[in-house]
């Protein structure tokens, strides 16, 4: 079936910054995006959905002096076949900073939205996200189910899948589902984003967003089945779990999670010297030893 890419959204953006708090010491001098999750940063994880959603013009919100440490990794995208642009965010102002930081690349374009400490996993999930970039106006969200709803934004639904309420991090249970770190939305979403006043903790809420297009009728949702994972690599248990996770797949499967050159090869954005090229730049490591069984079999 022919997509019709044109009119897909073709942005994304990862917020990749925070005080990374939870996870201190580890975070005292290293971003909590740049830790590894088994055999690859934590980054990679993120980026690989935004490019399994066919979305190549990146742009990667980090802490204030931090950008050089990720451009070291990442470069500017070409060998990915995908386009990343850097920004600072001076302080952790809140979810939604991230689209009055991102105006200028955003422009007049509909875009995505990825937690840089997101993790997503399972069947289907790249015809999920398929259907999400379609989103041509208001703004959807990603729900899944969980056993600990209080820690998480989440979301009560009729039997229509319509979004009665959503809350975050409610004291009284409400729903188990959670509202996950991927979000899809229109162009107004800086203007929006804009007008929304810091929440008692100091922050813009993400939930003030979304209750912004709720209000208008204009909030979706989609759901990651019991066939999918996702985890939130937030607290040192769940990244210690996302971690065993990776490794258990990976292990028994042979194949790797988030390999973004094999995603690229995939979306055929790049050619096989490409992949010779990052095998040259990760040098000799299991990671590379992946890319050339990859050129082998495309061979
Ligand atoms: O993971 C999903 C949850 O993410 C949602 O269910 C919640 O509704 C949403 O508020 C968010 O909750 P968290 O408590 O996990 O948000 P946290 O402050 O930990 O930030 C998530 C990521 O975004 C983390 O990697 C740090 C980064 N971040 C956060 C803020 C507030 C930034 O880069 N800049 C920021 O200003």
């Amino acid at each position: 079936m022919c997509e019709d890419w044109e009119n897909m959204i073709s942005k994304g953006i990862i917020l990749a910054g925070g005080a990374g708090t939870r996870m201190s010491p580890l975070t005292k001098a290293v971003n909590k995006q740049l830790l590894p999750i088994y055999d690859k940063p934590l980054i990679f994880y993120p980026l690989s959905i935004l490019m399994l959603s066919k979305i190549r013009d990146i742009l990667i919100i980090v802490n204030k002096g931090q950008i050089g440490q990720y451009k070291k990794l990442l470069q500017d995208g070409k060998n990915l076949g995908i386009r990343i642009t850097y920004l600072e965010q001076i302080k952790p102002k809140g979810l939604p900073d991230a689209f009055i930081l991102g105006e200028k690349f955003i422009g007049k374009k509909n875009v995505a939205m990825i937690l840089g400490d997101n993790f997503f996993y399972g069947q289907g999930l790249s015809k999920n996200l398929n259907n999400c970039t379609k989103l041509k106006s208001g703004a959807k969200v990603l729900l899944h189910k969980v056993s600990n709803p209080e820690l998480f934004g989440v979301a009560k639904v009729n039997k229509n899948n319509k979004i009665l309420k959503i809350a975050e991090k409610p004291k009284k249970n409400i729903s188990n589902l959670a509202v996950t770190g991927l979000y899809f939305f229109d162009n107004n979403v800086v203007k929006y984003s804009k007008t929304l006043k810091p929440s008692k903790r100091g922050e813009i809420e993400i939930i003030d967003l979304l209750n912004i297009y709720k209000k208008k009728n204009k909030l979706s949702a989609d759901y990651i089945g019991r066939g999918g994972a996702w985890l939130d690599t937030g607290s040192i248990e769940d990244y210690f779990k996302t971690l065993l996770f990776v490794h258990a797949i990976e292990n028994r499967q042979g194949v790797k999670i988030a390999c973004l050159e094999e995603i690229a090869l995939h979306n055929k954005w790049i050619k096989k010297s490409h992949i010779q090229n990052q095998i040259k730049f990760y040098g000799n490591c299991s990671y590379s030893n992946y890319l050339k069984k990859i050129l082998k079999i495309s061979a």
